[in-house]
């Protein structure tokens, strides 16, 4: 089975966790977009939901399907927030922002009540570092914080570029795609990097995933908790 077909398979799996009435966080990603097109489909078919994206590409799929949306500064909470992962370690920590949304998801899974992470199999690590850390920057003077970075025991730090330029965040910052390799206390190194000056978050996910659905290459689905 293809990465593609297990993400799927996750993405349809997780929205039979969506209840009617619910307000729920919608994430961003490759995994997520099978998700959000189950979603669509049920909406269709008379299921009741209002949705907060977690990023400008989310929010615009999100309306193409006719998904109803709402600001997040027009609830008081969120049910259910649905998102991918870049990794998940045993514990449900996580590396996050691969798509360069990290900032808006930290701030939706924050507001909701249980955060269910979607992936294939690929995501799955013993400890996170691997995968290069995003970190959301202030653009001004962004060498600085890459310098304060880099004292945490990363000294390869690369400024994310897209095809014609600088890559910027919806919010319009940079992103510092951390190569740290091994990350041993990931709680202590979120709040080290967000101590930082022009540090605007990171995509660390501490404590936040209630449960993990993982997909499989021989077609099974495990819930991790
Ligand atoms: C975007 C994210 C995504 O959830 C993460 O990159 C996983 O994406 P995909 O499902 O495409 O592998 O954090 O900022």
């Amino acid at each position: 089975m293809s990465n593609d077909i297990a993400k799927q398979k996750a993405g349809e799996y997780a929205a039979t966790l969506v209840e009617d009435g619910m307000t729920i966080g919608i994430g961003t990603g490759s995994t997520v977009y099978y998700f959000i097109h189950t979603l669509a489909n049920k909406t269709k078919e008379g299921l009741h939901i209002t949705g907060v994206p977690t990023s400008a590409q989310t929010a615009q799929l999100a309306r193409s399907l006719n998904i109803p949306l709402v600001d997040l500064n027009d609830v008081a909470q969120l049910d259910l927030t649905i998102d991918g992962a870049d990794e998940i370690d045993p514990s449900l920590n996580l590396i996050k922002g691969g798509g360069g949304a990290l900032l808006q998801e930290k701030i939706v899974a924050a507001a909701s009540v249980q955060n269910i992470i979607i992936a294939d199999e690929s995501k799955l690590v013993q400890n996170l570092g691997k995968f290069p850390l995003p970190v959301e920057v202030i653009t001004f003077a962004w060498r600085q914080t890459q310098k304060h970075i880099a004292q945490l025991g990363c000294s390869n730090i690369v400024l994310r570029q897209k095809q014609d330029g600088i890559f910027i965040s919806d919010h319009g910052h940079y992103i510092l795609d951390c190569h740290f390799e091994q990350i041993d206390n990931p709680a202590l190194l979120q709040q080290q990097l967000n101590n930082i000056p022009g540090v605007v978050e990171n995509g660390l996910f501490i404590n936040m995933a209630a449960k993990a659905i993982v997909a499989y290459s021989d077609g099974s689905v495990k819930e991790f908790v």
